[in-house]
């Protein structure tokens, strides 16, 4: 059984496509066991409660410096003891101490086709924003593996969606979760509880 640590700051859409998942048996082989945060006022926290997750709060604002901090998220982490780790709209930078511990064990679900629209400065509406000033008209989104970089990692799905006439930010940023983060976040978990993802080099393999 895949124990998987799912790590937000916002409405947690993502989050309850996993819950939602792991009840339907979309999800197999795989157990939440526990949800964290660093906004204590993120929806994503009260998805948790509601389906009777252990959640915490670890806010960068609770300790005097970024290196407190940094400990203290990763010791709540390791408290969880996961196999896996799910970034869905964490905003916080990881800190290399947990990149490197958990290396091929923490994936991120960005809301492009990487390598467009994405690292430092791409998040939330903004990627969308981009892609609409940009006028592309496939956009899309990806799951992979988190490295030290900004969404470098390498890449165990993607899935791609229309730009269509009149699309604003809001818009296209609703269409890529319905129709892509939705859909491949959950599973490449499923893929992973199941060992069909292998890394070679900067790249996945799925069996
Ligand atoms: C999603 O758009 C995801 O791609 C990005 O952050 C957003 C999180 O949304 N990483 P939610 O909290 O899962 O609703």
């Amino acid at each position: 059984m895949l124990r998987i640590a799912v790590m937000v700051s916002g409405g947690g859409t993502n989050l309850q496509a996993i819950i939602d998942g792991v009840k339907d048996g979309t999800i197999t082989n795989t157990e939440i066991v526990g949800v964290i945060s660093n906004n204590r006022n993120a929806y994503a926290l009260k998805r948790a409660e509601e389906n009777g997750i252990p959640s915490l709060c670890v806010s960068p604002k609770d300790y005097e410096t970024r290196e407190i901090f940094n400990e203290k998220l990763l010791e709540a982490v390791d408290g969880l003891q996961p196999d896996l780790i799910v970034l869905a709209g964490f905003l916080v930078v990881i800190p290399p101490a947990m990149i490197q511990k958990y290396r091929n064990r923490m994936i991120n679900i960005h809301p492009s086709l990487i390598p467009s629209f994405c690292g430092k400065g791409y998040y939330g509406l903004k990627v969308h924003e981009a892609a609409l000033e940009r006028g592309v008209k496939v956009v899309g989104a990806t799951v992979h593996f988190v490295d030290e970089g900004t969404d470098t990692g390498p890449i165990i799905l993607q899935k791609a969606v229309e730009v269509e006439q009149g699309d604003t930010p809001e818009i296209l940023q609703r269409r890529v979760m319905e129709q892509a983060e939705w859909k491949i976040l959950p599973r490449a978990i499923d893929l992973i509880a199941n060992g069909r993802v292998r890394v070679e080099g900067n790249k996945t393999v799925i069996d």
